[in-house]
């Protein structure tokens, strides 16, 4: 059977961005009929090579969770749960540790670009701020990937030479203890189509403070909208629908309908504010029924609790066949 696995890092609050660019297509994907298996899982312990903040750690998973949920993952149909419930990865990630160079941690790309920034900054020590977290954070990954013989990981390009990684070490592992001890998976580079702009106009990303997060309220909501950036065009001027961050918008939330309305009404002269109310209530909608089920959900906590729980169940059993094959073939037990 084919399986698909891909990990999901618990940072922060979400965005229109995220859901657009990787949530609702991996979520389309957990609904399609072909017959390969779904893995999604939070890569909770990821996210520990850089937070020392275990209240905050753990909102950050719940948020994650449920939102993967309120937004309608198969949870029946594919396997949801989080990293830290399956002690199984951890084991394995022992194993492959001692199967893999350390210079390849050295050429890892974070590694990298932290002794980089140390050196930048005429730090004396180029580890300076490095733990072994992040060090072998590729390892880790590696066994994520490598404990349910994966045959495919969608990743965004900065996650490309972790696949890499997990293939070479799967490769190392199988010319010394035979063929197939571990599946050689592949990435399956998600391009992500266009970027969705945030609301300056640049890439929507946490990092340049210009999202509009999923989760606000209504009103909320309706202010972000009305914040992005737009030219000094009067009301009545004719505007072109095809260079206009709010039509670019728009359409990833409209019918074809609706857009060929707004279209017309963008050539006919409309106004930003009225533009911007259009957008918003196409927007409201799609996320109204979701936002209620996730801060059900975040309410009550022990819904999320079950789902992972029994997502984590499902993963174990799944990792049985792999962790007794490689255990037997790398220790003789
Ligand atoms: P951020 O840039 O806000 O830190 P992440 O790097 O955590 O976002 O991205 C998580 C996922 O969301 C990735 O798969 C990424 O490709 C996707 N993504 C992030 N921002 C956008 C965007 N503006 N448009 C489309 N996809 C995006
Ligand atoms: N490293 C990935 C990221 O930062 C998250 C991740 C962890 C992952 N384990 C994985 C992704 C396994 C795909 C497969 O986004």
């Amino acid at each position: 059977m084919n399986t698909v696995l891909t990990g999901i890092k618990p940072t922060g609050m979400v965005h229109l961005g995220n859901l657009l660019g990787a949530i609702r297509p991996a979520i389309e994907m957990s609904k399609s009929s072909d017959d390969s298996r779904h893995i999604y899982f939070i890569a909770d312990y990821h996210a520990l090579t850089a937070t020392r903040d275990p209240k905050l750690f753990k909102e950050h998973v719940y948020s994650i969770a449920a939102t993967w949920v309120a937004l309608g993952l198969d949870v029946e149909k594919s396997i949801f749960y989080k990293q830290s419930d399956v002690p199984e990865i951890f084991e394995l990630q022992w194993l492959l540790s001692c199967m893999t160079p350390k210079g390849d941690m050295n050429r890892a790309h974070s590694y990298k670009a932290r002794v980089q920034e140390n050196e930048e900054n005429a730090n004396k020590d180029p580890d300076h701020g490095v733990n072994m977290g992040l060090y072998s954070y590729p390892i880790l990954m590696a066994a994520d990937i490598l404990l349910y013989d994966t045959n495919q990981v969608p990743v965004g390009k900065d996650q490309v030479q972790h696949v890499e990684i997990a293939r070479s070490i799967a490769q190392r592992v199988n010319q010394y203890f035979g063929d197939e001890t571990l599946i050689e998976p592949q990435e399956v580079l998600q391009e992500g189509g266009a970027y969705i702009p945030g609301l300056d106009g640049r890439k929507m990303s946490k990092s340049y403070d210009n999202t509009i997060p999923l989760w606000v309220t209504e009103k909320k909501l309706r202010k972000l909208i009305m914040k992005i950036k737009t030219d000094s065009s009067a009301p009545e001027d004719p505007k072109d629908p095809d260079d206009s961050l709010i039509m670019d918008i728009y359409k990833l939330f409209a019918s074809q309908d609706q857009v060929d309305a707004l279209a017309k009404r963008f050539r006919e002269g409309i106004g930003w504010g009225e533009a911007k109310q259009e957008l918003f209530e196409v927007v409201n909608e799609y996320l109204k029924e979701p936002r209620e089920k996730y801060n059900e959900l975040m309410e009550n906590k022990d819904q999320l609790d079950e789902i992972l729980k029994k997502g984590a169940e499902k993963a174990r059993e799944l990792a049985l066949p792999t962790m007794k094959r490689v255990r037997q073939r790398m220790t003789g037990f």
